[in-house]
């Protein structure tokens, strides 16, 4: 850490003695999801297993619970169930870097983390509209021996050395070797607002070079933020959060999109995507980031909010935090789509196992402060209540997730088309609902803030499972 790093560092609030306090009595934290200590989380960073832990960094404003500049935040954990506070990784406090530390990756190699990240310079002035003018996205490598702190930290690239015909938006470095050498994804919008990838290769993880560029046929959204490309039981993923593609029907209701092509051929020659997919159709799930387990397990986690929504989440004002991630979510390629499903460690938070045979009449069962629920559905109708503020209710090939007035603050309904649905596995957290649908097919996340969600009622013809879950160990730094 340079000296003014330790500076930054201080000025970034810890939860002191006195404030635990008053983190355990807050009843809308996340039991076994993360979120930031205090303030503003948003994207997952830098994924990774490295030294004995997996590395979960995050886009963090610890000083405005509505964002602010943004740093690096960092939770480590041996198992995902287990989690450590660590200081901030990050600071805003480079030249290439001052207005924010924006989202990136990690590459662990030899005895070094490797880290990727854009660093965001808003320039001051006339007349800048910080798409074609006015803004610095900058990439840029911090490397860590330790995993903890920075050793060094370098600018590699400026808006200047990407290609022609793009706004200053570009972003996101997702990097990762193959046979040998290093590739690179950034997310761009070109000046004819198409959202696109960049494809970088290196020799030294230092000097890349731009050798392709994947895009659709048609434009599909301005700006594709934070992609990711990987390869899970022998087919190639392209992942990505496109912005500006507008709603069709049932297909993306959210303000931006998050999803996935299947990509054929070569992503660093000539290649075909597949038919778009989005990977959650809920209210809040945002730049997911993957990276692979020491067990070669493909995990994803996601931002478990979405920017920009007209919905809210009352936690900003009343609690002085907002935002959270998703669980890790282990991915696999069916052979017509990417599932997702919580990874097996949560199955460790389990208690108070109960199974229910449900058959035209409801089914009752008082929860405590979170579940998952399995069912098997055998009907073509389906009903599952949280209390009253939230509501799933199959019925003619539609699977509606509607939230009360009180609990949705602004999230109103969102619909799954679902021909037959045979099975639903639902993650319940005190302010939070994850639906894993047809074993992980489809997944609709959502926040919501229930004033009592004590009790689960399921109507239809289904076998249900449901446990009470334990929290994770989340140990803050004091
Ligand atoms: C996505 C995103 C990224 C950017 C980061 C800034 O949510 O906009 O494209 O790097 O957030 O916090």
């Amino acid at each position: 850490m340079n000296a003014l790093q330790r500076d930054m560092f201080r000025l970034v609030p810890r939860i002191e003695a006195g404030d635990r306090a008053k983190v355990d009595a807050d009843p809308r934290r996340l039991r076994f999801h993360l979120m930031p200590p205090v303030g503003w989380m948003n994207d997952p960073n830098g994924l990774c297993w490295y030294k004995g832990n997996y590395h979960v960094f995050y886009q963090y404003g610890p000083f405005d619970p509505n964002g602010g500049v943004k740093f690096w935040g960092h939770w480590t954990s041996p198992d995902m169930l287990h989690w450590k506070q660590q200081p901030v990784f990050l600071c805003p406090d480079q030249t290439w870097d001052i207005h924010g530390v924006y989202s990136g990756s990690a590459l662990v190699e030899d005895d070094a983390l490797y880290l990727y990240y854009t660093g965001n310079v808003k320039h001051l002035g006339e007349g800048f509209d910080y798409i074609n003018t006015g803004r610095g996205h900058n990439l840029a490598l911090a490397i860590s021996a330790d995993g903890i702190h920075v050793d060094k930290n370098q600018l590699l690239m400026e808006n200047k050395d990407y290609p022609d015909g793009l706004t200053c938006h570009v972003r996101d470095p997702k990097v990762w070797k193959l046979d040998g050498k290093y590739y690179m994804l950034l997310g761009a919008r070109t000046k004819e607002d198409r959202g696109e990838i960049l494809v970088y290769e290196s020799e030294d993880k230092l000097n890349w070079k731009h050798i392709n560029t994947i895009t659709t046929p048609e434009i599909f959204g301005y700006m594709w933020e934070c992609p990711d490309l990987f390869c899970v039981d022998g087919q190639y993923i392209v992942s990505m959060s496109p912005q500006g593609v507008t709603r069709q029907g049932n297909k993306y209701q959210n303000i931006y999109s998050c999803g996935y092509f299947p990509l054929y051929g070569d992503f660093r020659g000539a290649y075909t995507l597949g038919e778009y997919t989005e990977s959650d159709i809920g209210f809040d799930y945002y730049a997911p980031q993957t990276f692979e387990a020491p067990d070669g397990r493909r995990i994803a986690i996601g931002w478990m909010g979405m920017p920009d929504a007209d919905y809210t989440n009352p936690t900003a004002a009343e609690n002085g935090w907002q935002h959270g991630m998703s669980v890790p979510r282990e991915l696999h390629w069916n052979g017509r789509c990417l599932t997702a499903n919580p990874v097996s460690e949560l199955d460790a938070l389990h208690c108070n196992h109960r199974t229910f045979s449900v058959d035209g009449t409801a089914v009752k069962c008082e929860l405590k402060k979170g579940a998952d629920i399995r069912i098997s559905n055998h009907g073509k109708q389906l009903r599952v209540m949280f209390g009253n503020d939230a509501e799933l209710s199959y019925a003619a090939g539609l699977l509606t997730l509607s939230l009360s007035e009180s609990s949705g603050y602004g999230r109103d309904s969102r619909v799954a088309e679902i021909e037959n649905l045979t099975e639903l596995r639902i993650l319940a957290d005190t302010s939070s609902l994850e639906i894993f649908i047809n074993h992980g097919e489809q997944v609709m996340t959502t926040r919501f803030y229930p004033t009592k969600a004590d009790r689960v009622t399921i109507e239809g013809t289904c076998q249900a499972e449901i446990y009470d879950m334990n929290a994770m160990e989340l140990a803050y730094l004091v």
